[in-house]
């Protein structure tokens, strides 16, 4: 039986006052079901991970970053490191974000990379794949998601990849208001899951959790919810506000 699992991704918004007020407003709301019921993670700037995992801790909330580096220590300026992330009590890690392949030009290798640096770190990747609108259209959604996995999860065993989450996002749905429609999503999160047994095997197939993410809301939670293998929803813009996020963590417990 898979915990749903809820993330907000605060993407660059928010301020110290804001995120410690935004924590605490949905630590308090999800009381009783996070961690419990269903599994919640906060994803705020890197700025605010610390004030934020302060703000959460013993709450059954957890935090995560958006992004990590390749690299434990060095010269590598501007860039935060998995122990870091560690070190100040985060949990879960971003890999591959829409948003850092297709505006920031991160590459499917350094993604992988990514993934894999943050496991040898001790966090929990959460491996984002997704196809841009002109691919869907062309019929390529599929070979997409295939080549984001494959490259995303490359040299991993079946025990590393246990504790990787995959989100899939389809770039057109982020944003937009226009969110997939549950069947759509099925049908991704279904491939998905296939490809995972392929790539590694059955069981740590069915065991994965597979979060749909793309103007998800208050609105559309339960609809997502339900399909059989969407695990959960990594929310954007409504995981900024309270009551929203709450709603949601409810409909997926
Ligand atoms: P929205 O929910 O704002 O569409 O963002 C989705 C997303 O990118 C979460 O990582």
């Amino acid at each position: 039986m898979r915990k749903p699992f809820v993330a907000g991704n605060w993407k660059m918004n928010t301020d110290s006052r804001s995120s410690v007020e935004l924590a605490q407003g949905v630590a308090r709301g999800a009381s009783g079901l996070a961690g419990d019921r269903v599994s919640v993670a906060l994803i705020p700037p890197f700025v605010y991970v610390q004030s934020v995992v302060r703000a959460v801790s013993s709450t059954g909330v957890a935090v995560g970053a958006q992004d990590v580096y390749i690299e434990s220590k060095g010269a590598f300026t501007g860039e935060i490191s998995p122990a870091m992330l560690k070190d100040i009590g985060c949990n879960y890690v971003l890999c591959g974000h829409s948003e850092r392949r297709h505006v920031i030009g991160e590459s499917d290798e350094l993604v992988g990379k990514k993934v894999m640096a943050s496991l040898g770190g001790g966090l929990l990747p959460i491996l984002c794949i997704g196809e841009l609108l002109e691919e869907r259209d062309a019929g390529q959604t599929e070979a997409v998601v295939t080549r984001h996995l494959e490259t995303g999860l490359a040299g991993l065993s079946v025990d590393k990849m246990s504790a990787v989450t995959i989100a899939y996002e389809p770039v057109w749905a982020i944003g937009t208001g226009r969110t997939a429609t549950p069947q759509q999503a099925q049908e991704v999160h279904e491939f998905i899951r296939g490809l995972l047994a392929d790539m590694f095997d059955k069981k740590l197939a069915d065991e994965a959790r597979i979060l749909y993410g793309g103007s998800a809301n208050a609105g559309n939670a339960k609809d997502l919810m339900a399909q059989k293998d969407v695990d959960g929803l990594l929310v954007g813009g409504a995981s900024l506000k309270v009551d929203d996020f709450v709603k949601i963590i409810q409909a997926a417990a």
